[in-house]
């Protein structure tokens, strides 16, 4: 199987998380998008979605599928997204398509986060996927040095500005042995929006696309 037809094998098995009659938060990149079309066939069974992107709201409502700012839901039953990279305790690297700091409030916000992703994905140690981080432009330089006192090597990400009007510095070469650790302290440079481990708050669960049918690691 190619990774297209992985990712479509398991936007399609994430279907059975989806719960009818609720808010259901929807994530960012390609397999989110084929989530989405998936979604689109299901869509009756929904109350609706909550996007982490302009991008994917745009999607969704070309399907017809309804979409409502956050602040106007009380709840949202399950998050759906796909990763750059998933370790065995679901730890993830997220904000390859730079809708890092949307996607953390939805699933913070949701009940659940089912994470959806080809089997490349899976990795013994995150940090071959350069590690993305949100920053406020002003800050720029201030944490980017802080990031190398921590081991990491940023670059900016060329002509990119996010969601939020902030720039991206991917963190190359860095073994992240202790994920939640480095979560935490990257979250104390000030001037850092948002960075991509999702290791405090894990996913719930991981479906992968394989040779071999959907893999469920939980
Ligand atoms: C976007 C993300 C995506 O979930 C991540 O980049 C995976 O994308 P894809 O499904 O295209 O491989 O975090 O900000």
């Amino acid at each position: 199987m190619t990774p297209e037809e992985k990712k479509q094998q398991v936007a399609k098995a994430a279907l059975e998380h989806v719960v009818p009659g609720t808010i259901i938060g929807v994530g960012t990149g390609s397999t989110a998008n084929c989530f989405i079309d998936e979604l689109a066939g299901i869509k009756g069974k929904i109350d609706g979605t909550v996007a982490s992107s302009e991008a994917s709201a745009e999607r969704l409502r070309g399907h017809g599928i309804p979409v409502f700012d956050l602040n106007a839901v009380d709840a949202i039953s399950v998050y759906i997204d796909g990763a750059d990279e998933s370790n065995h305790h679901l730890h993830l690297v997220k904000g390859g398509g730079g809708a890092l700091t949307r996607e953390k409030i939805v699933a913070a916000a949701s009940d659940r986060f089912v994470c959806i992703a080809d089997d490349s994905k899976l990795v013994d140690t995150l940090g071959a996927f350069p590690l993305p981080i949100e920053v406020i432009p002003m800050a720029r330089s201030y944490v980017a040095r802080e990031i190398v006192k921590l081991g990491g090597q940023p670059v900016l990400r060329e002509g990119f500005t996010t969601d939020n009007g902030n720039i991206i510095l991917d963190v190359h070469h860095w073994q992240i042995e202790e994920p939640v650790k480095i979560e935490t302290q990257l979250n104390q440079i000030v001037g850092v929006v948002t960075n991509g481990l999702f290791a405090a708050d894990p996913a719930d669960i991981l479906l992968l696309g394989s040779d071999n049918g959907v893999k469920v690691v939980e």
